[in-house]
């Protein structure tokens, strides 16, 4: 996830920015950049890799003695590769950028400025908004801000400095986070505190419509008309740690709580006139009608997604999709052929037994589509086409917003798949690209109110062993919930299809034995209660988790976990939030190290 940090005081700045820049290193990235106002011009010095091999030594051959005024940033690659000229800051010498975010309609605006003689040297979704601020920019930085950010789309947090303005730093904000710091005679702006706190405690939350102006004067916020505005100051009592954790006490409950952004960060930029649109990695409508097979191979929560994929693509698209573990597929000769396309999931790019499934699904002579978090992975550099999830770093081992965006992925790929081969019709397929665009903010309406997970998790947290339950895509999606309980909260847990228990695992039902129901489907509604009963007369202790407007009789449910109305489609992809925390939550009742627990990697890259 990018970092922003800018400076204006008496001392260099390009210490404090280095030292800042450092200080988010914890939120992953691949290259790091600064730009200082030097006598007249500002000067720019960026580089690919890590601060200290890349950026530091560079500067050591450009030397910034004098400056008292910069930006920096971190930049986690999402538009473009990570390399020097896509690092941030980005600009033209008249006006010079960070960014955080990812704006939707960077494509319309990087033609309207080529309409308008603007050329482009990297690509960036960035770049289209520095060049944006030039175009606009007539002597008045707060008139051209303003004339921007109504025209781009999609999320930001910008730090700006304007040649023609020397020492001074605007910065303006939607949707990405962005505090403005305030220090005795200097003053800063940051992603999030953990970079400032060795200078300063008190900080000013930039709002949406807001500008702050940083000068030699101190801090002055305006709205978008130029407007002066009074801010509450704040004060962070935070330790480091905690601050890195953005107040949260496990990075797992912020990983949790950063879903919405993740999920529109994913989606927003493969949706193109409202509809999906993969020409970014090469994966046309025409390949997607001509594929015979399609695979969707990974480890644990990546397979998972993958069971999601298959289900809303064999739904949707008729077409049949093969799901395996990768450790799974590399040693059972799969019917895998040239015509086919394997799709490869991994949050790291680096997991072992997945790297090894895509080598020989193209020695096979297969297509292959990486669907990996991390930029520049071996997963991402190996196979045919990519795609990045944007989640941004997850630290939690336990996987959860980079799990939710896979999901949110093979959503925006079934309906592609389906309209590709003329299954659903355009209007069709709008209007659920439509429905997917509002996910994120009933995942939101699922984090607002935590206590029924907390309930939930104290009903639960002594058992020994407990089952998941569902039927159709909440099959799918329970067995991320089984895993996510097993694995921080050491709790023995299977996912089993609902009408599959009568065949054997049923016998493991007995007094008090947890049994967590996801009821999401309609059709399937009246089929889940009856498994419901025949559990709860055997002695279960029953958690359904369906809609919040669902009526549950006492001989049904013993807890009722309650979802936002939303369609069919979607409601399991939100249910996975109430998984996930009703596993964190028993965890922390039973004491567990959620964020690293025992036996377990983040990267596992040995077989
Ligand atoms: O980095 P990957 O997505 O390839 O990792 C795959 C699995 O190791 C990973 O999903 C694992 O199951 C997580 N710990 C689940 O929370």
């Amino acid at each position: 996830m990018c970092g922003i940090v800018g400076f204006i005081g008496k001392r260099a700045c390009t210490d404090v920015l280095i030292d800042a820049l450092k200080r988010l290193e914890y939120r992953g990235y691949d290259s790091a950049g600064i730009a200082i106002f030097e006598d007249d011009k500002i000067k720019t010095v960026k580089a690919k890799g890590k601060i200290k091999e890349g950026l530091v030594e560079k500067l050591k051959s450009e030397p910034i003695f004098t400056a008292v005024c910069g930006i920096g940033h971190t930049r986690w690659a999402t538009h473009g590769e990570p390399s020097d000229v896509n690092s941030h800051p980005i600009g033209n010498g008249r006006v010079s950028i960070v960014h955080n975010g990812i704006i939707e309609n960077y494509r319309e605006i990087k033609s309207f400025l080529i309409g308008k003689g603007y050329g482009f040297e990297s690509e960036t979704d960035t770049e289209t908004v520095a060049k944006l601020l030039d175009y606009y920019y007539e002597g008045d930085p707060i008139e051209a801000i303003e004339k921007a950010v109504g025209v781009i789309q999609g999320a930001y947090a910008l730090g700006i400095i304007f040649r023609e303005h020397k020492n001074k730093i605007f910065a303006v904000r939607k949707d990405s986070p962005l505090i403005v710091g305030k220090g005795k005679g200097e003053s800063f702006i940051a992603s999030d505190i953990t970079a400032i706190i060795e200078y300063t405690r008190e900080y000013y939350c930039l709002e949406r419509g807001e500008i702050a102006t940083l000068d030699e004067n101190g801090i002055h916020f305006t709205d978008l008309h130029g407007e002066a505005i009074e801010k509450e100051l704040f004060t962070a009592d935070w330790d480091v740690e905690s601050a890195q954790k953005g107040g949260y006490e496990h990075f797992m409950l912020k990983e949790i709580h950063e879903q919405p952004d993740a999920v529109r960060n994913t989606i927003s930029p493969r949706i193109k006139d409202g509809l999906p649109d993969f020409g970014e990695c090469g994966l046309t409508a025409e390949k997607l009608r001509a594929y015979k097979h399609i695979f969707i191979v990974g480890c644990g929560s990546a397979m998972h997604s993958g069971m999601v994929g298959k289900y809303l693509i064999e739904d949707l698209a008729r077409t049949p999709v093969i799901v395996d573990i990768a450790s799974e597929f590399r040693y059972r000769n799969p019917l895998v052929s040239d015509g086919d396309l394997v799709v490869i999931v991994s949050q790291s790019g680096e997991t072992a037994d997945t790297l090894e499934a895509l080598k020989l699904s193209k020695a096979k002579g297969a297509d292959t589509l990486a669907v990996v978090n991390v930029v520049g992975s071996s997963i991402a550099r190996e196979a045919d086409m990519v795609i990045y999830t944007n989640a941004g770093p997850e630290i939690s081992v336990c996987s959860t917003k980079a799990y939710a965006v896979q999901v949110a992925f093979m959503y925006l790929l079934a309906f592609e798949v389906a309209y590709a081969r003329g299954r659903i019709d355009e209007a069709r397929c709008k209007e659920l690209v439509n429905g997917l665009t509002e996910v994120p903010e009933k995942i939101q309406e699922c984090l607002n109110d935590l206590s029924i997970y907390q309930y939930v998790a104290s009903k639960i947290f002594n058992a020994d062993s407990l089952l998941y339950i569902g039927r159709g895509l909440d099959n799918a999606l329970s067995m991320e919930g089984s895993l996510k309980l097993k694995e921080i909260s050491y709790i023995h847990s299977e996912s089993y299809a609902a009408g599959e228990l009568k065949h054997g695992t049923i016998s493991l039902i007995e007094d008090g034995t947890p049994v967590i129901a996801v009821m999401t489907q309609s059709s399937l509604f009246e089929k889940m209660l009856s498994n419901v009963r025949t559990v709860k007369s055997r002695g279960a202790k029953v958690v359904a988790i369906c809609r919040a407007a669902e009526n549950l009789d006492a001989d049904c449910a013993d807890y009722k976990v309650g979802l936002p109305e939303a369609d069919d489609l979607f409601l399991p992809l939100i249910s996975t939030v109430a998984m996930q925390l009703i596993a964190y939550y028993t965890a922390v009742q039973r004491g567990c190290d959620v964020d690293k627990p025992r036996n377990l990697a983040k990267s596992v890259t040995v077989e």
